[in-house]
């Protein structure tokens, strides 16, 4: 199979590396408007053509998939053009910047017989899988509360580039370079993360806020207006309420996703620092005395390996472009709360 890959930043490389490792792929191409950074990607990971016009590279015949990396808000124009080329297409995510446009891409990718697939990259680690299973076997009964967390570091370390001076992070803190800051970049992960075990999200609340973080919120080119703390109050559509964040100020922390899912007659806990591969779980004889065991989970073949997978077989694996406009919706669900501002700013403060 012959892929190419949109974008040549940061996240491309990863695609690069993960088709490459595949037997059955060859990365053929890569397309950034940047014409330089594609051509030293392209050298860099040993892929022979290197385009800055997406159409050149949309019509060659030889190429059946793309896969596209570029930043959220040009993630539909980009997909839809690979659609209309029929293309297969792995997205990352978000899909989109609300429901509507994730919407289109997913009518568009359906009605063209494309195989489609959303990057929810935390779908890869084998503890959320085993969750899912857990959950759906019943070992926790029924579920009655959710927590689930992601915590980003990158405005207060310097672990991943300076987001000062990096356009990789300063489009992400920009409304106006498409973002829709932590809520859309991995907020979206994090609620398909809780919402992957536990099942449909029906209602939301929610709570976001930008802080200040430059001299007029102004670096160059870039209104750093998008938000950096979530706070979700989630129910699922089975009547469990579930507390969802996500935040770029989780000083200590690098990237961490945390899940833990509390049934009335079993609990699990997922934390991805401690170990991909296992679930910490307390059912049975040891409800009673609160003591948690750990179960190991099996590998998990990768959403990479997985599209390649749907291609030769014809069949769309999960998540598709439908389980990205889903989330969108409850994303853009979580907007409108928020803009709803219904919040009761206490007379006096706490003491
Ligand atoms: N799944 C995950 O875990 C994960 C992790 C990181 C990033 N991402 C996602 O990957 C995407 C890219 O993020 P990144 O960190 O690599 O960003 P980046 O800024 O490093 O790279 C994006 C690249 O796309 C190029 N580009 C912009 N518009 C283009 C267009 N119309 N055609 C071709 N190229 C274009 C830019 O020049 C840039 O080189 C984002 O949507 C992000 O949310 C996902």
């Amino acid at each position: 199979m012959r892929l190419a890959i949109i974008g040549a930043g940061g996240m491309a490389g990863q695609h690069a590396q993960r088709f490459q490792e595949i037997a059955d792929v060859e990365v053929v191409a890569v397309c950034d408007l940047d014409g330089d950074k594609a051509r030293t990607f392209a050298e860099a990971h040993d892929i022979p053509e290197a385009y800055a016009d997406l159409a050149t590279m949309l019509a060659r015949d030889d190429i059946q998939a793309v896969s596209n990396a570029t930043p959220d808000g040009v993630h539909k124009a980009t997909s839809l053009a690979a659609i209309a080329a029929g293309k297969h297409i792995l997205c990352e995510k978000p899909l989109a910047t609300n429901a509507a446009d994730a919407e289109e891409m997913a009518a568009a990718a359906r009605e063209a017989g494309v195989i489609n697939m959303v990057n929810l990259s935390y779908r890869d680690a084998p503890a959320i899988q085993l969750a899912r299973e857990l959950v759906a076997d019943g070992r926790l009964g029924r579920v009655m509360h959710v927590d689930a967390s992601y915590r980003q570091s990158w405005l207060v370390s310097d672990a991943w580039g300076r987001w000062d001076q990096d356009s990789q992070w300063l489009w992400r803190l920009s409304g106006a370079h498409g973002s829709k800051g932590v809520l859309g970049d991995v907020g979206v992960h994090i609620l398909d993360f809780a919402s992957f075990p536990v099942g449909d999200i029906a209602a939301v609340t929610c709570r976001l806020k930008c802080f200040d973080k430059a001299p007029g919120n102004r670096i160059g080119e870039y209104t750093l207006d998008a938000n950096d703390s979530a706070l979700m109050q989630v129910e699922f559509a089975d009547g469990a309420l579930g507390s969802v964040q996500a935040t770029r100020w989780a000083t200590g922390h690098h990237n961490s996703l945390t899940l833990s899912v509390h049934g009335d007659r079993g609990a699990l806990r997922v934390d991805l620092d401690a170990a991909r591969d296992k679930v910490q779980v307390c059912f049975g004889e040891d409800v009673h005395p609160a003591r948690w065991t750990e179960l190991a989970a099996p590998p998990t073949p990768s959403i990479y390996r997985r599209f390649v997978d749907g291609i030769a077989s014809g069949v769309n694996d999960s998540p598709d472009f439908a389980r990205g406009a889903a989330l969108q919706r409850v994303l853009d669900a979580c907007f409108d709360a928020d803009a709803r501002g219904d919040v009761l700013h206490l007379e006096r403060p706490l003491a």
